[in-house]
């Protein structure tokens, strides 16, 4: 089970802020919120007591053993889980040439249109040994359509036909993946109704690169409906969940309007990326339910633990009070060294060996945490017994029922992204599509005038 410690985030350490009292006074409406969430029945946690998801999944087990490599390709709630849970869950150096990977897949992600990626991803595989996933769940994302456009040319340039290297993840009803699936005899894999991309990563989703690579997805789903079980409890002060929500929720109203997640841990660090998006896109919003103009939201920032220290922590420290600060920490890392003792005459060198580094990069977040405590910076930690599929799964539900939980709370609607809309619009306009002309001449002519240099 993930360990929670608050006691860096309440006056009663800070001498300001938020105090204990103040939290606990509110606690029945975050376990309504929690209740409100529950009773509409999600679908991010609905995908959970279903075996479809995995079973789906499973399907398709032999035919990638056939593959060398796999490539998503999609964007934002499409890909970032998948980085996430690949990043965390196999080690860092998985991809390169020399890792004994025993026949599994190296996994990469193209999520971006920039030309220097697709080049340097296309430089690196082998069109023979590949198979590209195709994730949108709209199936018109510009960016994973363009660049699935450019891989199925690239097969046809090496002589490869496109149905036995793609697959698509997509609605099982709608949009234009699934009508040249059915066309092209392409295989494909549904993207649950109902389930909007930032809470997806356990679904179809994120589950079968995770499958391609080796992770134990039935592992993840245990520990997600683990979590499931323990942050649904509407017993406040024992779910860490709904304490972190509040906590959340009432340090914005004093204007904490930065939430920072970092990491100790290189492998963790796309999970606070994943969380980036997800608090981001959910909690952001022009409008509350009611259509009033809120303008409402909370940035999510990432930093990585100890790399940030030496980037970050200053302005921390020392600048605006408008942050609340998660820390992620592992208790037991899956490699670790002793430093060497040497050089026993010298002080500021001689003090580390025979710790490990371990030691060294948890007690870095300590000290952090405490500076910051000392600073009236609150903060609390998330600690990860071990970095696994279980633990992952368990961290994923967390925050997935913390978002929903905390749109609630701050009566906006944490599934839509109405905001992105328009940018893609102008985007459609811009290249030419059809039925976007009115946008296109609308936004040049306001577009006009320019002060370049
Ligand atoms: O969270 C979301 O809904 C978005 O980030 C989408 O995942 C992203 O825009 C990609 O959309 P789609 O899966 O339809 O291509």
């Amino acid at each position: 089970m993930l360990k929670f410690d608050f006691s860096l985030a309440f006056q009663e350490t800070l001498e300001t802020g938020l105090s204990f009292s103040e939290l606990t006074a509110s606690s029945a409406e975050a376990v309504s919120a929690l209740e409100n969430v529950l009773k509409s029945d999600p679908a991010f946690l609905r995908i959970l007591s279903e075996t479809s998801t995995i079973d789906q999944v499973e399907q398709h087990r032999s035919w990638l053993s056939g593959f060398d490599d796999f490539v998503v390709v999609g964007i934002g709630g499409s890909a970032l889980g998948n980085a996430a849970i690949h990043s965390a869950l196999k080690p860092l150096n998985w991809n390169s040439p020399t890792y004994d990977r025993k026949g599994l897949c190296r996994v990469f992600i193209l999520d971006n249109v920039d030309p220097d990626l697709v080049g340097s991803l296309l430089e690196e595989i082998d069109p023979g040994k590949i198979v590209f996933n195709v994730i949108s769940k709209s199936g018109t994302t510009a960016e994973p359509m363009a660049n699935y456009l450019i891989l199925r040319d690239y097969l046809r340039k090496n002589g490869l036909e496109a149905k036995k290297h793609f697959i698509f993840t997509t609605d099982p009803e709608e949009g234009t993946l699934r009508k040249i699936s059915e066309e092209e005899g392409i295989r494909r894999l549904p993207i649950p109704p109902g389930l909007g991309g930032r809470f997806s990563v356990l679904s179809t989703v994120g589950m079968l690169s995770a499958l391609s690579e080796g992770i134990d997805i039935q592992k993840l789903h245990e520990g997600a409906r683990s979590g499931l079980e323990r942050y649904t409890r509407n017993d406040f002060k024992s779910n860490p969940m709904l304490v972190n929500t509040l906590l959340h929720y009432l340090y914005l109203r004093k204007k904490h309007d930065i939430s920072v997640m970092m990491p100790y841990s290189n492998r963790l660090y796309l999970i606070a990326d994943w969380y980036r998006q997800l608090w981001a896109e959910s909690l952001g919003k022009k409008f509350d339910t009611n259509g009033k103009t809120v303008n409402v939201g909370q940035t999510p920032i990432k930093a990585l633990g100890a790399v940030d220290q030496h980037s970050q922590i200053q302005l921390y420290n020392e600048g605006p009070k408008d942050k609340i600060v998660t820390f992620l920490k592992v208790l037991n890392f899956s490699n670790d060294f002793k430093i060497p003792l040497a050089h026993s005459d010298i002080d500021s060198v001689s003090y580390l060996g025979g710790k490990s580094l371990s030691e060294l990069l948890n007690s870095e977040l300590e000290g952090t945490a405490l500076a910051l405590c000392e600073n009236g910076v609150p903060n609390l930690t998330i600690s990860f017994p071990t970095i696994d599929e279980f633990h992952i799964g368990e961290f994923i539900v967390f925050y997935e029922l913390m978002t929903a939980t905390m749109g609630t709370l701050m009566k906006v609607n944490p599934y839509d992204q109405p905001g992105v809309e328009l940018g893609k619009k102008i985007t459609y306009a811009l290249m030419g599509r059809n039925g976007y002309e009115d946008i296109r001449q609308r936004y040049q002519e306001r577009a006009s005038w320019r002060f370049e240099i």
